[in-house]
């Protein structure tokens, strides 16, 4: 059986402020197979770009990873010293942001930009053969090869997240973290980028972390999803499975409030109320308050993830194998 190319272990992320920590990542474990895309799923504050930025130890402060690995390759990226992370960034594990303009320099033009990331990592022998790469992986995203010279203040904001994902993609890296890549952008450039980047993925062969908030776009491009609660991840399935079968009372109320995942009616009563504060998450299951089937159980012990198939898991009392 072959080896995940990025294990996470156990990871937990704290906010610390004046008035004690937040725990915005609570005891996560997720593993990715070579070439295998996973979505990651759930709503806003749960804790996803968290760990995207807690993978490649790019967490802003306060932030503090205070436990768990994460091992990539076989290698602990959390006890990597600065100097062998930085290379394995950009050449090994790439990330794109949510808004390419917080990812780009604004004094650099897209060539040079690219250019540098090929120079950095020895990927360009001359400021020519970084130029020609240069144009060659704008012409992979659909740019065309004039908008070397540009800015990125010059570029739409479709342009500007397909010149991410030309830089993220510019040394061949094995693992592509995609954190709401196409948020910003209408849902036409949306769905253009998005194909885009899948047939990359299919001609290149990289892993993919998907974030996104949109689950009927995730189960599509994704072999399995993981969906993410008030900073734990509640359960996590082949994408089929998940869309027919799934098991979390959190995660069924998320596929009723996508229409097109079932084909019915938008139901966005399904999942009442909202996520609770990370500050102090209710006692037990922290679903618990919105869920319609808990039971006394449920309010006074936090569920473990349990397995429920070969690639299924899931953490609520009432589920079982
Ligand atoms: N600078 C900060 N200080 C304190 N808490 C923070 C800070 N940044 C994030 N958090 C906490 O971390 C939690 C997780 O945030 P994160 O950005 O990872 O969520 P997310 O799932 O990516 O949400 P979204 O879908 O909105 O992008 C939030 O609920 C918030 O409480
Ligand atoms: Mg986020």
């Amino acid at each position: 059986m072959a080896e995940p190319i990025l294990s996470i272990r156990d990871l937990s992320v704290d906010y610390v402020s004046a008035d004690g920590p937040v725990r915005a990542l609570d005891h996560v474990s997720l593993d990715l197979m070579p070439g295998e895309v996973v979505g990651v799923a759930g709503e806003s504050g749960c804790g996803k770009s968290t760990m995207a930025q807690a993978i490649l130890r790019i967490l802003p402060p306060p932030a503090v990873i205070s436990g768990g690995q994460v091992l990539f390759e076989g290698r602990d990226l959390l006890a990597m010293d600065e100097g062998a992370l930085r290379r394995m960034r950009w050449e090994r594990i790439a990330m794109v942001f949510q808004s390419a303009m917080d990812a780009l320099n604004p004094v650099l033009t897209v060539g040079e930009q690219i250019a540098d990331t090929l120079r950095a990592h020895g990927a360009a022998p001359s400021g020519r053969a970084a130029r020609a790469r240069a144009a060659e992986l704008l012409g992979t995203v659909g740019i065309h090869a004039d908008r070397l010279e540009s800015f990125p203040h010059q570029l739409s904001g479709g342009m500007r997240q397909r010149v991410g994902i030309a830089i993220a993609l510019a040394l061949d890296p094995a693992l592509v973290i995609l954190d709401e890549p196409t948020t910003a952008l209408d849902v036409i450039v949306e769905r253009e980028i998005l194909e885009e980047i899948q047939e990359l993925q299919r001609k290149r062969g990289f892993a993919v972390m998907f974030i996104t908030h949109d689950l009927t776009r995730m189960l599509q491009f994704a072999n399995r999803v993981a969906i993410f609660y008030a900073a734990r991840l509640v359960e996590v399935a082949p994408a089929g499975e998940l869309r027919m079968a799934a098991r979390h009372p959190y995660t069924q109320g998320l596929l009723r409030a996508f229409p097109s995942v079932h084909g019915g009616d938008v139901d966005l009563s399904s999942i009442p109320g909202s996520p609770p504060s990370l500050r102090s998450p209710p006692r037990g299951c922290r679903f618990h308050p919105r869920c319609a089937v808990a039971v006394d159980l449920c309010r006074e012990r936090e569920p473990e993830l349990v397995a429920l198939g070969p690639a299924h898991a899931a953490a609520c009392h009432l589920v079982t194998g």
